[in-house]
């Protein structure tokens, strides 16, 4: 129970990686708030199994691309609990094409969702983590943000930009102890990798040497290490959860 009354923030919480990230912090005793742009019906699931491992659950609807919802989010979090310790900016889209095919608003709505998000989060955060004198905050980048990819242009450059966002936070606030990491997941197994067809799928897997995909758990458990105490001592690192894809 390394997170014993800590309290976490997960965005896209509802389901995949980030479902299982909040759930790991539950296991390790953290209070967890989700937060999704989806109804919380459709964290029903999510949150029962928080609730079934002895942990508390609270759902927030907002969307990460709104500063305002943010805001909101943060000042949910704190009228429910005394601090917030720990915010995973988690939620992400992809909206894939070549570049000569990809609209404007493809590029701008994976722009403002995957690395926006992770601005207004952070700023919206960073003041009561001040107050309390510590915090963690975990971004979920992507290993294609450190190594390009061919048809997915809007996607790698706002996981670059969340790795650059990443490190510069982490120096801004290293401080104020308040420790900031990415996780840059490789290839899991989700609904956002079910779209993928077998050639596709085949194709990346031919780039993992551990010769599989990866799991939400997988990610979850190295967030989970990042956000307790046994890693007070890293800030501004990339971790690739990614079966060997880059080494
Ligand atoms: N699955 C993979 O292989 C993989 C690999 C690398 C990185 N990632 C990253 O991991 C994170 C989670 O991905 P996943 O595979 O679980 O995806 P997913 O599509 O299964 O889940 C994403 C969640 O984010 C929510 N969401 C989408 N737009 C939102 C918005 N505007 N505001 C709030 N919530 C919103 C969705 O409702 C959903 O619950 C993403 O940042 C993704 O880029 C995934």
């Amino acid at each position: 129970m390394k997170l014993k009354d800590k309290v976490a923030l997960v965005t896209g919480g509802a389901r995949g990686i980030g479902a299982a990230i909040a759930l790991q912090l539950a296991r390790e005793g953290a209070k967890i708030v989700i937060s999704d742009i989806a109804p919380e019906e459709a964290a029903k699931a999510a949150m029962k199994s928080i609730i079934d491992v002895g942990s508390e659950c609270k759902y927030f609807q907002a969307d990460v691309s709104s500063f305002s919802d943010a805001q909101k989010t943060v000042d949910f979090v704190l009228s429910n609990h005394s601090t917030l310790d720990i915010m995973v900016n988690n939620a992400g889209i992809t909206r894939d094409n070549l570049i000569l095919r990809m609209s404007e608003k493809d590029w701008d709505d994976v722009l403002r969702i995957n690395l926006k998000s992770v601005f207004n989060f952070s700023k919206a955060v960073v003041k009561p983590m001040m107050n309390q004198r510590s915090g963690k905050i975990i971004n979920i980048a992507s290993v294609v943000g450190i190594m390009g990819n061919a048809g997915q242009a809007n996607y790698v450059a706002s996981k670059a930009g969340v790795i650059g966002l990443t490190k510069t936070l982490a120096k801004e606030f290293a401080g104020r102890n308040i420790q900031v990491n990415a996780v840059a997941p490789g290839f899991i197994e989700t609904e956002m990798t079910a779209k993928l067809n077998q050639a596709q799928k085949d194709a990346i897997l031919n780039l993992v040497p551990l010769k599989k995909m990866g799991k939400p758990e997988d990610v979850a458990k190295t967030v989970a290490f990042l956000a307790s105490s046994d890693a007070d001592y890293l800030t501004g690192q990339v971790i690739c959860v990614d079966g060997g894809m880059i080494m």
